[in-house]
């Protein structure tokens, strides 16, 4: 693999590519660089559905609006923010600390830490404990230094979308690293392409999807243009 600095200068958002097949190897690769991205809690919110059968593939670019990169990729994954695995997620760690032989204590701090996790990321029916949570930080908060913990459904979602990009920009990055190219997308249709994939909208969310495949041999690729950096980063 190449260096890291050199795929991320390197990769572009691609919009025409050549009709090859992925292997199951690169498959995996890409796959698993990006469940190793960092997340909150390290509770890696997210699911990725990875299209690459010709007919599913057909239907999930036509819900990408036909857009051409979604129309000409190798394969197309749909990365969906998932704040419904929380609590198999954090036993499924517990579980893992267990076999690892983590000490009694650390293992008891984890149990603890979950526990309040729980309760934090709990909305309660209607959203009513999610209320009383954000008044009950809110007057905490006048007087205390300390962050607020998501309390609406859509806090929710924007708190696991943040680990979702964050794992597709891996994705993106060890796919440009491996000589595979891509295209994030947010250009859908996210109520027919949730229904496509049987998604309840209650826990799941798509947050974009990633057109992947070979740049064609005759894409143009127009320049690259960024905003300087002065225009970009404050340092204080
Ligand atoms: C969240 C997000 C959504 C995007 N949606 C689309 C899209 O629907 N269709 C598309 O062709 N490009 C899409 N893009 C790609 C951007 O247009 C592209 O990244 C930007 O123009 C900069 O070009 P570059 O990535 O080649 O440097 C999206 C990029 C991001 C990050």
């Amino acid at each position: 693999m190449e260096s890291i600095l050199g795929a991320i200068l390197r990769r572009r958002a691609v919009k025409l590519f050549a009709p090859v097949e992925i292997s199951s190897e690169l498959r995996e690769q890409i796959l698993d660089a990006a469940r190793h991205a960092p997340s909150s809690f390290n509770m890696q919110p997210y699911r990725f559905y990875w299209v690459e059968s010709a007919e599913q593939k057909r239907q999930v670019a036509k819900l990408c609006l036909g857009q051409m990169p979604a129309e000409t990729a190798s394969a197309l994954v749909v990365a969906v923010a998932d704040i419904g695995a929380l609590p198999a997620t954090s036993r499924a760690q517990l579980e893992w600390m267990r076999r690892s032989g983590f000490s009694a204590a650390k293992i008891r701090e984890y149990e603890r830490t979950a526990k309040i996790g729980r309760i934090l990321f709990m909305p309660g029916p209607f959203g009513i404990f999610g209320a009383l949570k954000w008044g009950l930080f809110w007057v905490l908060n006048l007087w205390k230094t300390m962050g607020m913990p998501p309390t609406s459904r859509q806090d929710f979602f924007k708190w696991a979308t943040k680990s979702t990009s964050l794992a597709c920009e891996n994705l993106m990055i060890a796919a440009e690293a491996l000589g595979i190219n891509s295209c994030p997308m947010e250009g859908f249709d996210a109520r027919r392409l949730s229904k496509f994939l049987g998604l309840s909208a209650r826990h799941r969310e798509i947050v974009m999807v990633i057109a992947i495949g070979k740049k064609s041999h005759a894409y143009l690729e127009p320049p690259q243009w960024r905003r300087p950096l002065e225009a970009t980063v404050t340092v204080l």
